[in-house]
């Protein structure tokens, strides 16, 4: 059964090649969109600041300046919401470093999801996007909050039409991707070209570390950046998950860990399961992706829930050893970090945090909405 279908497949496919159909008809065939748009523009290199490595993009979405424009707009915009109200930078505020200083963030008819809004910002250097990493690149990020029915609760073809409606777009559309119908891909494309420009670095750390300016950092910080190096796990071990290399830092990994955030010790259970969502592996309950620390002091409150106030609060999180459960990650540091003798421990903390402090970079002007 299986063979003769395989063969039909290959005769008609046969038949069609040879088929010439009559010139009316193939005028009725309509022309279908690219299935993958390509920007018109020429590409330009955007320019990482010092402490971040070079700018990753797909074959086919290289950064054009149009797309860039176009990708801006549409962030700002709440024409991608069904009813609207909310745009990207609702809950990705250039207030707040590009994320939502409530825990969780205001939707379409005021409804909240259950996780904290991320920083967009150095986003397009994160092997995967989401607190549970469900999708890989920020081209198939851009439609989820459309479609998301506690965010923006639209259709991309809804999007489209309104996009299409509208003449200041099609004027801009046709200049960053050619003459045509406008689609979802391009809206996507264009959205994810300009979070390639939202990059933030060239901090103290940064100019400390890769810099060679020794007067960047203060000894507090200082002092800081070396327990935050420790890479054991009777030491703070942070840079085992929030990863520094010899000529840039991102402060995030691959792998995803549990601390133990998502744990509610009272009931015995896990609030949210995270990364076992997508994987389905048991070992992966309650692992979260590891966020980046650059303007952390800018970003609170802190964790995939907004559990966190305070950095200090943080700080005896991870002194704790995190939260204690079934799945805990076998890198968090053991609790009480033993190689810190007790009476040092305040000041180690303070030290962290100060270090922490250091990594508020400059915040790219086209952070802000356009004019
Ligand atoms: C209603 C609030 C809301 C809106 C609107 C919204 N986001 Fe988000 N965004 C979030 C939340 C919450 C998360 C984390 C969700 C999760 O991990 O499950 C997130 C995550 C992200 C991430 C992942 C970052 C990372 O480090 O993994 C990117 C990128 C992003 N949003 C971009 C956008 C874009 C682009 C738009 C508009 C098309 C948008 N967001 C609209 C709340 C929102
Ligand atoms: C085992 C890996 C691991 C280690 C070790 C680790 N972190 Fe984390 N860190 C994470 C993960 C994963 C999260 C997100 C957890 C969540 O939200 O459930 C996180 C979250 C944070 C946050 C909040 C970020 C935000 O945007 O909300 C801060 C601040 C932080 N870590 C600092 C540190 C410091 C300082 C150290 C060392 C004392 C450290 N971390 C050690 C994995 C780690």
């Amino acid at each position: 059964m299986r063979f003769r279908f395989a063969f039909l497949i290959a005769a008609t496919s046969l038949v069609g090649a040879e088929l010439t159909l009559p010139p009316r008809a193939r005028l009725r065939v309509p022309v279908p969109p690219p299935r993958t748009a390509l920007p018109a523009g020429k590409t330009i290199e955007i320019k990482p600041p010092l402490g971040l490595p070079p700018v990753p993009f797909p074959d086919d979405n290289p950064p054009t300046a149009e797309t860039i424009e176009l990708g801006r707009k549409l962030f700002f915009d709440p024409v991608l919401s069904k009813d609207g109200t909310v745009s990207c930078s609702s809950c990705h505020d250039p207030k707040s470093a590009l994320t939502d200083p409530e825990p969780f963030s205001k939707g379409v008819n005021g409804s909240r999801g259950g996780r904290h809004s991320m920083v967009v910002l150095n986003a397009v250097y994160h092997p995967t996007q989401f607190w549970d990493g469900r999708v890989i690149t920020l081209e198939q990020q851009a439609s989820r909050p459309v479609l998301d029915p506690l965010e923006m609760a639209h259709s991309l073809e809804g999007v489209e039409r309104k996009v299409s409606a509208d003449p200041g777009y099609i004027a801009m559309f046709a200049k960053a991707w050619g003459p045509g119908r406008i689609t979802y891909d391009m809206i996507a494309k264009s959205i994810a070209s300009y979070e390639r420009t939202l990059l933030s670095a060239n901090s103290p750390f940064d100019r400390y570390y890769y810099g060679g300016d020794k007067k960047a950092m203060n000894e507090s910080a200082i002092r800081g950046l070396d327990l935050f190096m420790q890479n054991n796990l009777d030491a703070p071990n942070c840079v085992s998950c929030h990863q520094i290399s010899e000529t840039s830092a991102t402060f995030t990994e691959s792998r995803f860990h549990n601390t133990g955030v998502a744990w509610d010790t009272k009931q015995g259970r896990m609030v949210d399961p995270g990364r076992f969502n997508v994987t389905k592996d048991k070992k992966d309950m309650g692992a979260f992706k590891v966020p980046t620390l650059r303007n952390i002091e800018l970003t609170a409150p802190y964790m995939h829930d907004g559990s966190m106030k305070t950095l200090e609060e943080v700080m005896d999180f991870y002194f704790d050893g995190g939260r204690k459960n079934p799945w805990l990650s076998g890198v968090m540091p053991h609790h009480g970090v033993p190689t810190i003798p007790k009476e040092q421990q305040a000041q180690a903390k303070k030290d962290l945090v100060e270090f922490m402090k250091a990594l508020t970079g400059e915040i790219p002007k086209n952070a802000q909405a356009p004019k």
